[in-house]
């Protein structure tokens, strides 16, 4: 009789953002009259820009004829969409990255869930708390977190590191050094982010302390402060303790599109191993490449056109935070996030759980938010709401919000 991989049966519940969607669903069945507005998982809105557009009519069309017909796409990706991630991405701000460090996918999630395949089991994972569900969730499923604590909402083998007000919702070092470090900036789902200098701690520390870090910048386009790091390869050092993820989600509008890479620097080493092999085999066995047109599409974000289409977009959507900041903060709530980032993170009112928030908002003002705790423990008490809807609909949320 075969046997199935148990570590999946200790995964309390389901995908925060599935049970989210199906809360919301049956909300909306049994009151079909009411007009939700979803500011909850960070999908966007906007249509794709037009020079994006452009480029997949254009890819479209020469799949359409047998001698610019492509099949499979090369394993690390097409290099035309490798030399603009590189020279967009990391040459322009001073960061040594080779377009072989590249690797493309079909979205930072898949990538920030994967990556732990190339860890021994005994690793100890380290986390932000609050923090993307993806990265504890994978490593549940590998079985590296030891056993789950219901009370306390943790697992036994993970490390957390409250990112909380009291610290600004940046990390510290924790007590109990980690082999692999998460970390994401600007944060997924707090809207903070750390100077570069803060980060360059964290890469000093990771050196020091042979771990690794998996940096997720998805939200990277978002930063609109001098004092914070596009990149982790800004900091010296980073080549040798870093992989980083980015998404064209976030920056593009790709969430139904989908396209992301990582970059694994051939100097981050364990041993004599090569990290960079690892993932390559990885990806060469377990992936077939994202599709030729998606990467035109991505290649696209990088031409002139593109790049100012999509500075208004990001533009449209900080507006929305604003909108958010600002009328939740004239309604007397306690927010943060907004600037460097399209998620605010605000304080429930009257020491509210963020479930009861949840619901609160859904009954009274029928919008749709994402509750902290659903994030770790430390999000407990604390809201999320995303600056990705339409501006007209954002203003009337926060309207029915100030309303309630
Ligand atoms: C979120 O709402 O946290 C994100 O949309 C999730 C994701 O990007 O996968």
């Amino acid at each position: 009789m075969f046997k199935i991989n148990e570590n999946y049966l200790k995964l309390p519940g389901s995908y925060l953002f599935s049970t989210i969607a199906k809360k919301v669903n049956a909300y909306q069945e049994a009151n079909p009259e009411k007009d939700l507005i979803r500011l909850g998982i960070g999908d966007v809105t906007q249509p794709l820009a037009p020079s994006i557009i452009e480029a997949l009519h254009g890819a479209v069309d020469e799949m359409a004829a047998a001698e610019t017909f492509h099949g499979y796409a090369p394993d690390l990706g097409y290099e035309f969409l490798r030399n603009a991630i590189v020279d967009g991405d990391y040459r322009s701000r001073g960061a040594q990255i080779e377009a072989d460090e590249i690797f493309v996918s079909d979205g930072a999630k898949c990538d920030s869930g994967n990556i732990q395949e190339i860890f021994a089991q005994d690793n100890k994972i380290a986390v932000c708390d609050p923090v993307y569900p993806v990265y504890v969730d994978t490593n549940v499923m590998a079985g590296r977190t030891g056993t789950y604590d219901p009370k306390s909402e943790t697992w036994s083998d993970v490390i957390y590191m409250p990112c909380t007000a009291e610290n600004n919702f940046a990390p510290e070092f924790p007590k109990e050094v980690p082999d692999i470090i998460y970390l994401c900036f600007p944060n997924n789902p707090t809207g903070s982010t750390i100077t570069k200098d803060q980060l360059q701690g964290w890469v000093d520390y990771a050196n020091k302390n042979g771990a690794v870090i998996i940096y997720d910048a998805a939200y990277e386009a978002y930063i609109s402060e001098d004092d914070v790091a596009h990149t982790i390869y800004e900091c010296e050092g980073a080549r040798t303790c870093a992989i980083e993820l980015k998404s064209f989600s976030k920056n593009a509008g790709f969430t139904g599109v989908r396209l992301g890479y990582a970059v694994v620097p051939k100097d981050l080493t364990c041993g004599d191993v090569k990290l960079h092999d690892l993932w390559a085999r990885r990806h060469g066995t377990k992936y077939n490449g994202a599709p030729y047109i998606v990467q035109k599409a991505g290649a696209a974000v990088y031409s002139e056109a593109g790049k100012a289409q999509l500075k208004e977009q990001v533009g449209y959507y900080m507006n929305n935070a604003r909108v958010i900041y600002e009328g939740l903060k004239d309604a007397g709530y306690t927010v943060s996030g907004g600037v460097n980032a399209p998620y605010i993170w605000l304080k429930t009112p009257d020491g509210m759980s963020s479930w009861d928030f949840f619901d609160h908002l859904l009954e009274h003002a029928n919008v749709v938010g994402t509750p902290g705790s659903g994030f770790g423990p430390s999000g407990e008490g604390y809201f999320r709401l995303t600056a990705f809807g339409n501006y007209e609909n954002t203003v009337k949320a926060i309207e029915r919000i100030k309303n309630i």
